[in-house]
């Protein structure tokens, strides 16, 4: 190794203590990007974002208003001749309810043993802060990147990155690039690295079903009254099938089938069903019994309900037939299922089950596609050569379940590829209580990210 890599490495490793405290300072901004009370909080992180990347030497920074939450730009583009890379992360979060499920505040994060605990610490502000910390041990040791880089950070990747394309249609000529890098997934086990190739896209869609035109007394008109949540039940019922596949018609219909090497690609990876069960707190898995779990999380599209509204929920007990009844439903896709469409079927089908006794109404929220992305390229080959440095174990390749809806921005708009770099792990609990980073990984982390852009170079 040269000393000047070492000499990098060195400073990066020596600056833990304070790269730790930063990263603390971002997660006590609470920057919940769907609660509309929250947009201060949301300016609050894209100020931060921008003030620590202008220290930490990054120029033209600036903080770009969208229609919803802020997009966050800085770059370095001092080495002329050498590749371009867009580093793309989200500085916004998912709500941290319920709260009295923490063990300690969301906000008020806190070290335990090798984690750190807070919301957002592994989703995403934890992994894009590795990058600004691998980018600032080489401006501080040799003052220049081994390659031009450009920085996006944006505040709406958890509500779809609604504001995104056009963002990013209006500044195509700041965004120019050789290669996005993501890290926003995590890697198989602690010492087990591993790059995602595939991600599933998402059609969010909220489901109302409208009964009397006001509450009613459930025993002056229960039994003549359909109740609403009973309906929306019974149509929740039938969005799958005894099988635990998607019963809407039409819905697999574009579903790129796995190919027999993939399959065994997958059936290789290191995937212990006894560990995901226990980590889940589940007792066995569900679904369609014609594909193994590993496939059904990242290459079979997906239903779920995430919540439900509706009548009467406090304590005690109150006897209505409520007025309204209301799910929040999800649906992942794969390629080449589009989102859109899958959202137009969706609405069909829900006008036929709807029973004729109460209304139905069917309103998107958002989309994202599916993604499978090119493993053929150079920047894989730099990927797989930092995470070898960085972990001391080669990686191998995963298809996730989660969607990261830039990335085929990025590839539609800017005909760029992306690489999907996680550092987290698979029980971070991202979207939940206790939400966390595993540190020993965001330290290799830094140090593979100070690998991967200098192996940017040798393969560019
Ligand atoms: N980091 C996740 C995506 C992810 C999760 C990647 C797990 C790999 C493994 C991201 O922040 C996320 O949660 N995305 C949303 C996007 C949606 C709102 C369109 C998701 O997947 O629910
Ligand atoms: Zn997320």
């Amino acid at each position: 190794m040269s000393s000047i890599m070492e000499n990098i490495l060195t400073q990066a490793k020596d600056a833990r203590e304070a790269q730790l405290q930063e990263l603390i300072e971002l997660l006590r901004i609470p920057s919940i990007s769907t609660l509309p009370d929250h947009r201060p909080q949301i300016a609050e992180a894209a100020q931060w974002l921008a003030a620590h990347m202008k220290a930490l030497g990054l120029e033209e920074v600036e903080v770009y208003p969208t229609e919803r939450h802020p997009v966050v730009y800085g770059q370095w583009l001092g080495a002329p001749g050498q590749p371009t890379v867009l580093i793309y992360g989200h500085y916004d979060v998912q709500p941290a309810d319920p709260l009295e499920q923490w063990q300690s505040d969301p906000f008020e994060p806190q070290v335990r043993g090798d984690y750190l605990y807070a919301r957002g610490a592994a989703d995403d502000k934890g992994q894009l802060f590795v990058h600004l910390k691998a980018i600032e041990a080489y401006l501080k040791s040799t003052k220049c990147l081994p390659v031009n880089v450009k920085l996006l950070l944006e505040g709406e990747e958890e509500i779809g990155s609604t504001s995104l394309p056009q963002f990013i249609a209006e500044h195509q000529e700041l965004l120019q690039a050789d290669i996005v890098l993501i890290s926003d997934s995590h890697i198989l086990a602690p010492d087990q690295p591993s790059i995602v190739y595939g991600l599933r896209g998402m059609t969010y869609v909220e489901l109302q079903v409208q009964g009397p035109d006001h509450d009613l007394h459930s025993g002056s008109y229960g039994g003549a009254v359909h109740n609403p949540l009973g309906a929306l039940a019974t149509m929740i019922a039938k969005l799958h099938d005894e099988k635990g596949r998607v019963a809407i018609p039409g819905f697999y219909d574009r579903v790129r089938p796995l190919s027999e090497s993939e399959r065994a690609e997958l059936a290789r990876l290191p995937y212990d069903e006894a560990a995901f069960c226990r980590e889940a707190g589940i007792s066995a898995t569900w679904g369609d019994p014609d594909y193994t779990a590993l496939e059904r999380l990242g290459a079979r599209p997906t239903l779920d309900v995430n919540g439900l509204l509706g009548g009467f929920t406090g304590a005690g007990a109150k006897t209505i037939i409520p007025a309204q009844a209301m799910a929040k439903i999800s649906m992942r896709l794969v390629p080449d299922q589009e989102p859109h469409e899958i959202a137009q079927l969706f609405e069909s089908y829900i006008k036929q089950i709807t029973p004729l006794t109460v209304q139905s109404q069917v309103r998107a929220i958002h989309f994202a596609e599916p993604a499978l992305l090119r493993r053929d390229i150079p920047a894989m080959q730099a990927a797989r050569q930092a995470y070898r440095a960085g972990f001391g174990t080669e990686p191998l390749f995963t298809r996730e379940g989660g969607s990261i809806p830039v990335v085929t921005l990025f590839k539609k708009q800017l005909g760029l590829d992306s690489i999907l770099m996680g550092f987290g792990l698979p029980d971070d609990r991202l979207h939940s209580p206790n939400e966390r980073f595993y540190l020993p990984n965001f330290y290799r982390g830094i140090r593979s990210s100070i690998y991967f852009l200098q192996a940017l170079t040798e393969e560019g």
